[in-house]
């Protein structure tokens, strides 16, 4: 089944309105009028069901959940531990976290709380059993969100003195003795060579940059802390409900916390889908299949807006479509479940210009209409999409090691493996997207540059070839072609695991940046790309790191460009010395430079294939490797491609796919077929051409496979 929910606060309205718990009823019938049947609950209510220390009171709790279960809607239950409550904060102000330059966050909102801090992790033992133990066997409750968006806020690293004493630690249990630590470092930099372990500091605010393997211990001691919280939930949660699920929602693309650790133990992840400004749908449908590939598996959106958001740099109010086409973009990409946040626009508290299914007076909003929409059409989609997944050849590598080595020395600012955030958004100097043309926010645009990470992913996107965005460490055979950009790090595990892919027949593109770092953080004493320079049969002599302004270009040695003999490259260039055996597939045709490889090619026995690029390119570098390679691989788009109208597919076990058709743009869109269609969700039959307003969006099932 598709959950198709909402997030609702019942405590906030038998606050807020004189009909007090009354309006749950009425509430609840507009959700099942909507064709809801998921409800999210209590995630930050730590407050009304523990107003005192160990005084607690599940009354209004169970009162809501019995109003819901009546009306025939299921609850996913939170652990309430990201709104540490008043009571607690001001008997244990240690428990606040400390940023680094030393001010103690203040109380009084959500997330201000230190995972290391003991009070605040027996606080949360104990609220958390108790909750558990509650609804453990309420026939209504089907599982569990853990906690809200750890890190959220920029919540992820701590500087209090529990901190400092738990990365010391940290530090023992990674590195054995300090003649090691100061080995791994390279503490003979700068003479900082540590004799004691209380030595040791925090990376505060400092008169120099820091050693770069001191932050990268610290950022992964920061991500271990919110693991290890999360860790005590889960099992708890495993111990008191076994029959329950257990999952949490994750944050675009957040980087501060690894998120294959975090989610390890959880039965799916789920992650929350704001259109803040400058999220392209392009960069949504990789936040999906990021999402997917955190643990393999299908998963939630446990918050999909519903209307305006209130925190990012405009917050527009998206016209028609917009709800449905990005409800069904989330479950094109393999959401089981939508659930909406938030159920009715706030009348109290911080966030009271966000939107929800029902406005602020409880009218219904054109995402409440929407949302009906898709409860009607879930009725006929639901039963075809069970047992499906999305299903791709082409893996794109994610690693946090490598995106924290970059953060911490990107060389060149613009360099950045994280897409642009609101911070950046907002700060003019770092935003790279300002021309857009008016319909280009519904397409790739110059997302690549804000984010080159993502260069080879939207080259797939935007030709409706599916992709996944997986760990290093994940089972690579399950892909026929491998990229590997900024793969900084390569930790030995991670190299044998690309070597395995090579010799089973399959294609790794790697690079830029590749294999540059050790998992210490520091430079090898050989070649880059160290570990897996063999793979490529080529090494990288000099690097240079280009201003915006300074352009270059490769000149392809094959014919395999769909632009031209030339394509335009920026921001980074590596000039390659390839080895006998290995082709050059392009060259720069700019600077002293000019001339000398920039990709280059090796051909394995067995098959395999392993191309280094050396150069930054956008989406069209990619294109023209992807023509080329791809089809090799018998690896081909799902529909031509339109602009701005994207495909994606959930295919069953026996290969039978249902085609998602999204057009975000504002025209109207036509797209060729090759035979006759039905459109599942209208019921509309198309011969030659299948037609979509502007935001709309068409589903089509493939019952026979006929795709060789
Ligand atoms: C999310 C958060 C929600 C709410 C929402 C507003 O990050 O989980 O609680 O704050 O943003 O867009
Ligand atoms: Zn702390």
């Amino acid at each position: 089944m598709i959950y198709f929910g909402c997030d609702y606060y019942p405590e906030q309205w038998s606050q807020w309105l004189d009909e007090g718990e009354e309006r749950w009823e009425s509430d609840a019938r507009l959700m099942v009028e909507a064709g809801l049947n998921t409800v999210r609950l209590a995630e930050f209510a730590w407050g009304q069901l523990e107003p005192a220390k160990d005084h607690f009171d599940f009354g209004w709790l169970d009162r809501a959940v019995a109003v819901l279960g009546r009306h025939g809607l299921q609850v996913v239950m939170c652990t309430p531990t990201p709104a540490p409550p008043p009571w607690l904060t001001a008997a244990h102000p240690e428990i606040l976290q400390v940023d680094a330059r030393g001010y103690r966050k203040g109380p009084g909102t959500r997330r201000e709380a230190c995972a290391n801090q003991p009070v605040y992790r027996e606080r949360s033992r104990i609220v958390v059993e108790k909750i558990a133990e509650r609804y453990a066997n309420n026939p209504h409750v089907i599982g569990w969100q853990t906690d809200n968006e750890f890190g959220c806020g920029d919540t992820a690293r701590c500087y209090c003195d529990e901190c400092t004493n738990g990365f010391r630690h940290w530090l023992q249990a990674r590195h054995g003795d300090l003649e090691m630590l100061n080995q791994n470092w390279g503490t003979a930099f700068w003479g900082e060579l540590y004799t004691e372990w209380t030595q040791i500091p925090l990376p505060t605010p400092s008169a120099a940059e820091r050693n770069p393997s001191h932050l990268l211990d610290f950022n992964r001691f920061s991500s271990d802390t919110w693991t290890a919280y999360h860790n005590d939930q889960i099992e708890t949660l495993r111990r008191l409900c076994p029959n329950h699920f257990v999952t949490h929602n994750l944050m675009f693309f957040f980087a501060d916390i690894n998120h294959y650790d975090l989610s390890r133990k959880l039965d799916f992840v789920s992650w929350d889908n704001y259109d803040f400004h400058g999220a392209t749908p392009g960069l949504v449908a990789a936040a999906h299949d990021h999402t997917w590939g955190v643990l393999e598996r299908n998963f939630w959106v446990m918050e999909q807006q519903a209307g305006p958001i209130n925190w990012s740099v405009y917050n527009p109010l998206p016209g028609p479509n917009f709800v449905r086409l990005k409800t069904y973009q989330g479950i094109g990409h393999g959401a089981d479940g939508i659930v909406y946040f938030r159920w009715r626009q706030a009348l109290g508290g911080s966030e009271q210009y966000h939107s929800g299914l029902l406005d602020y007076a409880g009218r219904k909003t054109m995402g409440y209409a929407e949302a009906k929409q898709i409860g009607e059409e879930l009725q006929l989609l639901a039963p075809k999409l069970e047992g499906t997944r999305p299903v791709a050849d082409v893996a794109i590598l994610l690693d946090y090691d490598s995106r924290w080595a970059l953060q911490l020395q990107p060389h060149n600012r613009l360099l950045r493996m994280d897409p642009p955030n609101d911070f950046m958004l907002k700060n003019p100097a770092l935003r790279m997207d300002r021309e857009d043309e008016p319909d280009e926010k519904y397409m790739t645009g110059r997302a690549w540059i804000a984010w080159p990470f993502l260069a080879p992913y939207l080259a797939l996107w935007e030709a409706n070839i599916p992709a996944a965005i997986v760990s290093p460490d994940s089972d690579l055979s399950q892909y026929k072609v491998v990229c590997a950009p900024f793969l900084k790090v390569i930790r030995p595990e991670v190299a044998d695991n690309m070597r395995r892919f090579v010799e089973g027949g399959g294609t790794l593109i790697a690079g830029p940046r590749a294999g540059f770092k050790d998992e210490h953080n520091r430079l090898f004493n050989e070649p880059q790309p160290g570990r897996i320079s063999d793979l490529f049969g080529s090494t990288v002599r000099y690097f240079d790191s280009l201003a915006p302004e300074r352009e270059n270009e490769l000149r392809w040695t094959r014919a395999i460009t769909r632009m031209g003999p030339q394509s335009p490259i920026g921001l980074w260039a590596e000039i390659l010395e390839p080895e006998e055996g290995t082709q050059i597939i392009a060259t720069y045709t700019e600077d002293w430079y000019a001339g000398s490889a920039a990709i280059t090619y090796k051909e394995h026995e067995g098959g395999g294939k392993a191309v280094y690029v050396g150069c930054m390119g956008g989406p069209m570098l990619y294109h023209t490797l992807f023509d080329w390679l791809l089809p090799e691989h018998k690896i081909f788009p799902l529909m031509p491609s339109l602009p701005g109208v994207e495909i994606c597919a959930r295919v069953a076990e026996d290969g039978r796919r249902v085609l998602f058709l999204l057009n975000h743009t504002s025209k109207t869109q036509h797209l060729s077929l090759l035979t006759p269609v039905e459109d599942v969700l209208s019921g509309d039959r198309f011969d030659r051409s299948i037609v979509l307003q502007p935001g709309e969006v068409r589903v089509i099932e493939e019952k026979t496979k006929n795709r060789e």
